[in-house]
C-alpha cells in the first residue's frame, strides 16, 4: 500500500473477526516496525508484551474500564517505556514525558503497520496504570504507555469529520495567520 493510503486510511478498529487469529508473521512485523521507533537519546525504552491469553486479557479489560475491544481482541500488545534505560540521563523529563512519547511513537508505528497488513487496531489509552502494571508484573520503572487491540476487522467505521487545517496552521506565531 502507498504510504498516503495507509495514512489515510488509518482509523481505529473496534469490533473483530472473533475467531481468526492473527498470524504470526504479521505479529513479527508489527513488533519489528514498532522497534525502529524514535526514541530520546537513542535510550530505546520501549518493550511490548503480546497478550494472547483469554484470562489476562479479561483482566486488562477490566483495567480499562470495560472497554469491550480489550477483551474481544485476537491480541494485545501492550508498549511499556522502560524508564531505568533513560531515568539516568533525562531524570524526570525522561521518566515523565519523553517515555510517554517514546511508547507513543512507536504506537503509531503499530498503528500504521495494522493498516498495512489488513488488520484492525484500537489504541486504548485509558486504563488504571496500578492495575495494568499489576496484572503484567511489571516492575516499579517500566510504565504501560498504551494497550493496542488487534483483529481482523468487523467493522468499517465511519471517518470522523476533521477540523479543517487552515483552523490549525500558524505562521511564525501562534494565532498569526497568512
Ligand atoms: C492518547 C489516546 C488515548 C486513546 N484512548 C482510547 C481508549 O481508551 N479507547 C478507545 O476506544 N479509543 C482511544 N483512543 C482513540 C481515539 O478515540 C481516536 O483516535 C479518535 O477518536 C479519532 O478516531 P480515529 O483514530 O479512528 O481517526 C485514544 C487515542 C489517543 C491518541
Amino acid at each position: 500500500m502507498e504510504f498516503d493510503e495507509v495514512v489515510r486510511k488509518r482509523k481505529m478498529i473496534r469490533q473483530y473477526g472473533l475467531h481468526r487469529p492473527i498470524p504470526d508473521y504479521i505479529v513479527t512485523k508489527l513488533i519489528e516496525n514498532a522497534h525502529r521507533a524514535p526514541s530520546a537519546g537513542h535510550s530505546q525504552v520501549q518493550e511490548f508484551i503480546i497478550v494472547k491469553d483469554p484470562s489476562i486479557k479479561s483482566k486488562l479489560g477490566e483495567a480499562a474500564l470495560g472497554q469491550r475491544q480489550v477483551y474481544d481482541a485476537s491480541l494485545l500488545i501492550i508498549i511499556c517505556s522502560n524508564t531505568s534505560r533513560s531515568v539516568n540521563r533525562y531524570g524526570k523529563r525522561g521518566k515523565d514525558f519523553y517515555s510517554i512519547i517514546d511508547g507513543a511513537f512507536a504506537s503509531m508505528l503499530v498503528l500504521l503497520t495494522s493498516v498495512n497488513e489488513g488488520i484492525g487496531a484500537c489504541f486504548v489509552g485509558a486504563f488504571e496504570d496500578e492495575k495494568v502494571s499489576k496484572i503484567l508484573e511489571l516492575p516499579e520503572y517500566v510504565k504501560p504507555i498504551g494497550i493496542i487491540t488487534l483483529g481482523y476487522p468487523a467493522e468499517r467505521p465511519e471517518k470522523f469529520e476533521r477540523i479543517g487545517v487552515s483552523k490549525l496552521v500558524y505562521y511564525e506565531k501562534y494565532g498569526y495567520k497568512l
